[in-house]
């Protein structure tokens, strides 16, 4: 069996012993099957190639201190594949057996885990394709359901740091009544020109407004933005964001710290304002933001004055971290622990 470096991972792709699969046909769900074939079988005129009817999630495992596997928010990832499967008219997949399919796949490769110090965790990906074949543009009869897992590295490889953003005017992700509240590949597909972009001028994502007036913030990249002032944590409130997760978790525990909440549309202007603001999702937690360009206005918003991550940010990271390594209590139910 070969070493893994624990210590070198990257976000990427590394083969690991299984897959988990389930199928739908005839309208029904079949069981939860162990895989070990990375690739698929796909009829050619399968609707996920076509009209992009292809959903999927993101979440992770983490080793703790313990020993002890620990599985982060899988209901809420379920619960946003329903959502998604509601809006491109895919069969939704239960709660139960969204479960039952990643504590499979977690458990048969187990030693993928990385280790507690090194920082790292498991990633998890479920995926969910349209596989039935159909020509005109209608839903497909048939649907696959699959699980892979793959070990990846942590994302502040030097240490918890800011980064700076652009906002991009040229192009939108997600239309206001469009997929952009989906996890659908689609939205992806329409980031990646803006996304080169702003890689190629230095930035480490494009910062999105709003797509019919450009005035309010939306997301960044494939994260949503808060932006702390006041002993107050605000959020975007869109319809063409995707309800993070982390988002949702780090507005507990502000609450918690004592802090007030608003979700509320986000005027680009109030970025002078902020004491502090940050991306979420799961592959960070937090991203501090450092500054925030608007190359075609001629305008920087300098959050990070010192260019060091924020004390609320810094304390919302380390709790929501402790509570998904297991160093902290966990009082919301928030994490599975793998028998
Ligand atoms: C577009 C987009 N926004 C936000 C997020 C963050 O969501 P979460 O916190 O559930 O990972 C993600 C990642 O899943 C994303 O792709």
């Amino acid at each position: 069996m070969e070493e893994i470096d624990w210590k070198n991972l990257s976000f990427g792709y590394m083969k690991t012993d299984y897959n988990v699969r389930c199928y739908n046909r005839n309208g029904k769900w079949g069981k939860v099957e162990l895989n070990s074939d990375e690739t698929i079988n796909l009829h050619m005129a399968a609707t996920c190639l076509h009209y992009g009817q292809e959903a999927f999630e993101g979440l992770k495992a983490y080793r703790g201190k313990d020993g002890k596997i620990r599985i982060f928010r899988l209901d809420e990832n379920a619960k946003r594949l329903q959502s998604t499967c509601r809006g491109i008219l895919m069969p939704e997949l239960s709660t139960e057996k969204f479960r039952e399919a990643v504590l499979t796949v977690v458990k048969n490769n187990e030693r993928f885990i990385p280790p507690y110090e090194s920082g790292a965790s498991l990633y998890i990906r479920p995926l969910l394709i349209g596989t039935g074949a159909q020509v005109g543009v209608h839903p497909a009869s048939e649907y696959l359901f699959i699980i892979f897992v793959t070990p990846v590295g942590p994302y502040f490889k030097g240490g918890f740091s800011c980064n700076p953003y652009v906002i991009v005017r040229d192009y939108d992700r997600a239309a206001p009544l469009g997929t952009g509240c989906y996890k659908v590949g689609g939205n992806y597909a329409a980031s990646l020109l803006a996304n080169k972009k702003a890689h190629d001028m230095g930035y480490s994502s494009e910062f999105y407004l709003d797509a019919r007036e450009k005035k309010y913030i939306d997301e960044c990249g494939a994260a949503n933005f808060f932006g702390i002032k006041n002993n107050t944590y605000i959020t975007p409130k869109s319809t063409s964001i995707l309800p993070s997760i982390t988002n949702k978790s780090l507005i507990q525990l502000a609450q918690d710290m004592g802090m007030k909440v608003e979700r509320r549309p986000v005027p680009e202007e109030e970025l002078t304002t902020f004491e502090e603001a940050g991306a979420c999702g799961t592959a960070a937690v937090i991203s501090p933001i450092e500054r925030i360009d608007d190359p075609v206005n001629d305008k920087s918003y300098v959050i990070s004055k010192d260019g060091k991550p924020g004390p609320v940010c810094t304390k919302l990271y380390n709790k929501l971290r402790n509570i998904q390594y297991g160093d902290e209590a966990d009082p919301y139910g928030w994490v599975t622990v793998l028998e």
